[in-house]
């Protein structure tokens, strides 16, 4: 998959898969966004799915990604998505994932699920926008104890 998209906000990205030479900008965008994930799974990720794990580059430097899984029913799930500090609110974050459900509508998946940080309003505001509905509340999801708000859409 690869794509040349200007976002909501004027930002001219380009979306591909994650190649292994990604991982280090993936790792950098991913400590400045306090989510859960290593390297090593992030690779392990993508051996899994290759196609589920996509970027966006803008000049050549990648400034976000998406990691999709499949649930063992089938369903699609985000299990990650960040955006460099520096370009957040530019809508790249809803391109990323306009491209990785355009992957799960592809392979006829019509579910998408996610879990999302009580405390990460920024993001629920984006996935509610996008159409996902709450499903349910996880205790103690993330390491450090928070719980997560569990969201679905229909693809
Ligand atoms: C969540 C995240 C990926 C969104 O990416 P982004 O590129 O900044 O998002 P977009 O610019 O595409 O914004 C999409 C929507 O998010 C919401 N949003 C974005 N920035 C916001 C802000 N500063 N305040 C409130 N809402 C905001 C808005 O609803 C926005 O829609 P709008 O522009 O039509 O109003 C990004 O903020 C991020 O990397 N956060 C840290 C990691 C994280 O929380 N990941 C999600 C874990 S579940």
């Amino acid at each position: 998959m690869e794509l040349m998209a200007i976002t909501a906000k004027g930002i001219a990205i380009k979306i591909r898969n994650f190649e292994i030479p990604d991982i280090r900008r993936v790792m950098e965008i991913e400590e400045q966004s306090f989510l859960d994930g290593d390297a090593g799974l992030y690779l392990e990720l993508y051996e899994e799915w290759p196609e589920g794990f996509m970027v966006a580059e803008k000049e050549d430097k990648v400034i976000g990604f998406v990691v999709m899984v499949l649930t063992p029913e089938g369903e699609g799930r985000v299990f990650a998505l960040a955006v460099d500090s520096r370009y957040r609110g530019g809508g790249v974050g809803r391109t990323l994932l306009k491209a990785a459900f355009a992957v799960l509508r592809k392979m006829k998946i019509w579910y998408v699920l996610l879990e999302v940080r009580v405390s990460n309003v920024v993001a629920q505001r984006l996935y509610r926008s996008m159409g996902f509905a709450e499903i349910g509340f996880v205790p103690f999801y993330y390491k450090d104890g928070e719980g997560a708000i569990e969201m679905r859409k229909v693809l």
